[in-house]
């Protein structure tokens, strides 16, 4: 018998004694039929279990807070690394990769949510998906809404604990800006809520990455009123049609337009109708918390330059906005959202820098000119901050990215095909290359990162001995001074580092 197989029969073993699993349906080893569909259907980049050396030695998909705990306890007792994995999301794949031995600990059964419409409250547990709470909130009410992000297969346990933009952020800030309450199981195996945990763990876990501290169950947050009926348009514009020009010019409003607008550009390239060759187009993606009739005199007023006319744009509830950005039909059902299936699975790398001063127009021809070298499926994407964003202070929640940001510009290259993995390094040399050039538009000292976008190429814990020095390069970036706090909580609920991963908050050694 292997290692690995001795190693997990060993897990199943003390999984078995704890006598808390009726474990037929709830444990994947590898000799299980659904082991490899369970893996990998969850898995939106392609590419990190492409280069992973190890698959895990079994995957756990629990239905009460009881059976992590088991996991929790059995994996202490026999050295193995627990991986979570809620949505599945991770744009690195942390949640199901690993260099050692591991167990995948799948949320996808701790789906429930439920809504308090009089409180205005709901608790969601982690393993449910965007879409499934979105759902869960327009089925109980056309006024009520959750600020968080687009894509409804993201989960929300990996989401809220990095932060979690969305279409009403500039009105209501990020998902943590709205959490109140949550459930983690710690180290010990124990269920702590908000009280028991106390503030500080509460505080980390609301942006710093919850892998780092525990596993997190449920939040409870705050649903956000918003008007019956909501205004959304998505504008493309080429180059012939001046989008450089409107692209420039949408730098000094994005951040400071009336709140309830948030317009947010997608670059992308398309075959130019005139010569078939690619060129370059920008949409403007938004949503307007109102009527087409008020949209109109501030666009007027704000960004005339987009000529944005009535017809361009389409009034519906806020469930229909979110159909509408996920690229499904208005006046569909709505339960597509409650599918888990990933949208477009490929093989990808992102990165996301933050912009405080306008790029010039040269500026963002020099990115068209990188853009247009690349051969894979590019997308570079734009979220405009101030409002809400920019009046919560830095370290109210680890998420750091408040004040003085005019926006976040986040790209993405895709591919996929028979040689995907062997055409990775070429894809991956782009993004940097492009990264590189953005160095001197964007911040520095640091030059700042968000987390949900996760990106190794900023840095990775020695496995065994991670260090403070090493993890501040990384850890500057996606939570400033922040970062500090977060060594300081994790030394305090967790100092033997037992949840860890190649970026998660080290805990303080002797030797730092
Ligand atoms: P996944 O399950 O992979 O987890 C991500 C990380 O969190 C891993 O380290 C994992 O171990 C940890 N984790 C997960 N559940 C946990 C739990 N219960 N307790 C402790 N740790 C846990 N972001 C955004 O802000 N706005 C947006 O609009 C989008 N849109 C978007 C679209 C697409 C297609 C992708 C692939 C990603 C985004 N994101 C995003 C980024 C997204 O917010 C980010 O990838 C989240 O971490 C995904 O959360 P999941 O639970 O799906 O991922």
């Amino acid at each position: 018998q292997s290692d690995s197989t001795l190693v997990q029969e060993d897990y199943v073993g003390c999984l078995h004694c704890q006598s808390l699993l009726s474990t037929s349906n709830i444990i994947y080893t590898p000799k299980n039929p659904s082991y490899l569909s369970i893996l990998q259907s969850s898995e939106q980049n392609l590419r990190p279990a492409s280069i992973s050396p190890l698959k895990p030695i079994l995957i756990l998909t629990p239905r009460h807070g009881s059976q992590i705990q088991a996991a929790v306890y059995c994996a202490k007792k026999y050295g193995i690394q627990i991986r979570v994995r809620s949505g599945g999301h991770d744009y690195e794949g942390l949640s199901y990769i690993s260099s050692i031995p591991f167990v995948i600990v799948d949320l996808r059964n701790l789906s429930k949510i439920s809504v308090d419409t009089k409180k205005h409250t709901a608790w969601v547990q982690a393993g449910a998906t965007l879409g499934e709470l979105y759902h869960k909130i327009a089925e109980k009410s056309r006024t009520l809404a959750f600020v968080a992000g687009t894509c409804p297969t993201v989960g929300v346990g990996g989401h809220i604990s990095g932060g979690g933009y969305g279409m009403m952020s500039r009105k209501f800030g990020m998902a943590v800006d709205q959490v109140v309450d949550a459930k983690i199981i710690d180290v010990n195996g124990q269920i702590l809520d908000r009280e028991s945990m106390g503030e500080d763990l509460f505080w980390a876990i609301r942006g710093g990455g919850g892998a780092s501290f525990g596993i997190i169950i449920a939040w409870k947050i705050n649903l956000l009123s918003v008007p019956e009926n909501v205004t959304v348009f998505n504008l493309t514009k080429t180059l012939d049609q001046n989008a450089t020009q409107l692209l420039h010019k949408w730098q000094y409003i994005a951040d400071n337009i009336n709140r309830n607008l948030l317009i947010r550009p997608t670059v992308t390239m398309t075959n130019s109708s005139e010569n078939g060759k690619r060129t370059i187009q920008v949409t403007f993606n938004s949503l307007f918390l109102g009527g087409v009739d008020e949209l109109l005199p501030v666009m007027q007023r704000s960004f005339p330059e987009l000529g944005l006319e009535k017809e361009d744009c389409t009034e519906v509830s806020w469930i229909e906005s979110i159909l509408y950005f996920s690229d499904y039909h208005i006046g569909g059902s709505v339960d597509v959202l409650l599918s888990r299936t990933p949208l477009g699975r490929a093989y990808f790398k992102g990165k996301s820098d933050f912009v405080k001063q306008p790029i010039s127009e040269n500026g963002l021809k020099g990115i068209w000119e990188i853009l247009l070298e690349e051969m894979g499926v590019v997308e570079v994407q734009l979220s405009p901050y101030g409002g809400r964003l920019s009046e919560i202070s830095e370290s109210a929640t680890p998420f750091p990215h408040r004040s003085g940001n005019i926006y976040m510009i986040h790209y993405v290259v895709a591919w996929g095909g028979e040689d995907a993995n062997a055409e990775s390094r070429k894809h991956i040399n782009w993004i940097r290359r492009l990264s590189s050039y953005l160095a001197s538009y964007v911040s520095e000292s640091p030059r700042a990162a968000y987390i949900n976008y996760r990106d190794l190429d900023l840095g990775v814990n020695s496995e065994g001995n991670p260090s403070y020095n090493q993890a501040s390069n990384w850890g500057a970036k996606y939570f400033k001074n922040n970062f500090e706090r977060l060594v300081r909580v994790k030394t305090k609920v967790d100092p033997s580092n037992f949840f860890r991963n190649e970026q998660s908050i080290p805990p303080l050694s002797s030797s730092d």
